[in-house]
């Protein structure tokens, strides 16, 4: 993976069809995506169960690209290396998931994927300065996490502005979940995102038997967000 700030659009599939994960990441990837974002949920620090590092090792397969797996567990770091063996490009973990943050990057990157720290919409950045030598990727949460389908949380843009200038020429990228549409694309990435997950924005109006909205829905989002983006 080599480090750029231009925009990238990640589908998640929690919007797909799950009984067709192998055939919705391919068709995704036909579809012009850059990333696949995959939303791993416990049940425990979320309110909702998805999959674990099996079902993402059967969709490594499937994928081209980056796999961008976005953990919603806790504890974390029991389960970092079946991520990674999995074949995780970026493995991204909360903030709020547990006590030791620094600790469960540092093992992140050990295994040798990207590490990714997550932020809640409730949380602040102030943390964020003790951890930007240990992060390749911070995620914003723009809704609470646990469920696609969400409405953006708009007091999320400050706060995505205050990140962009505390990285500065920092190699990292801010990535925002939840709520992405080709009317909120544009606010977070004038603000300095540059890694834009989508889920029901993306799936909407499409199925493996008919990708092609798949692509008009990336495509939409990708221009308003470029057209934005400093
Ligand atoms: C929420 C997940 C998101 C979610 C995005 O907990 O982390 O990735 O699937 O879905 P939309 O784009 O529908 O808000
Ligand atoms: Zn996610």
């Amino acid at each position: 993976m080599t480090f750029s700030r231009a925009i990238k659009i990640a589908p998640s599939i929690l919007s797909a069809d799950f009984a067709n994960f192998g055939a919705e990441c391919e068709a995704i990837e036909a579809q012009g995506c850059d990333w696949v974002h995959v939303d791993v949920m416990d049940g425990h620090f979320v309110p909702n169960i998805t999959f674990g590092p099996s079902t993402c090792a059967a969709i490594r397969k499937h994928i081209k690209g980056v796999m961008d797996v976005h953990l919603m567990i806790a504890p974390v770091d029991p389960y970092i290396e079946a991520f990674a063996s999995a074949g995780a490009d970026v493995i991204t973990a909360h903030l709020e998931a547990g006590p030791h943050i620094h600790r469960t990057l540092q093992a992140i990157r050990a295994s040798g994927a990207k590490a990714g720290l997550a932020l809640n919409p409730g949380t602040g950045i102030e943390s964020v300065a003790h951890l930007l030598d240990m992060v390749d990727l911070i995620c914003v949460m723009t809704v609470n996490p646990g469920f696609g389908g969400q409405k953006f949380i708009h007091s999320q843009v400050d706060k995505v502005r205050s990140l962009r200038a505390m990285i500065g020429d920092r190699p990292i990228h801010i990535e925002i979940d939840g709520g992405v549409t080709v009317e909120t694309a544009p606010l977070v990435a004038a603000a300095g995102a540059d890694v834009l997950v989508a889920g029901s924005a993306v799936f909407k109006g499409g199925s493996v038997g008919n990708p092609a909205p798949y692509g008009e829905n990336i495509r939409a989002i990708r221009a308003v967000a470029e057209a934005a983006h400093g």
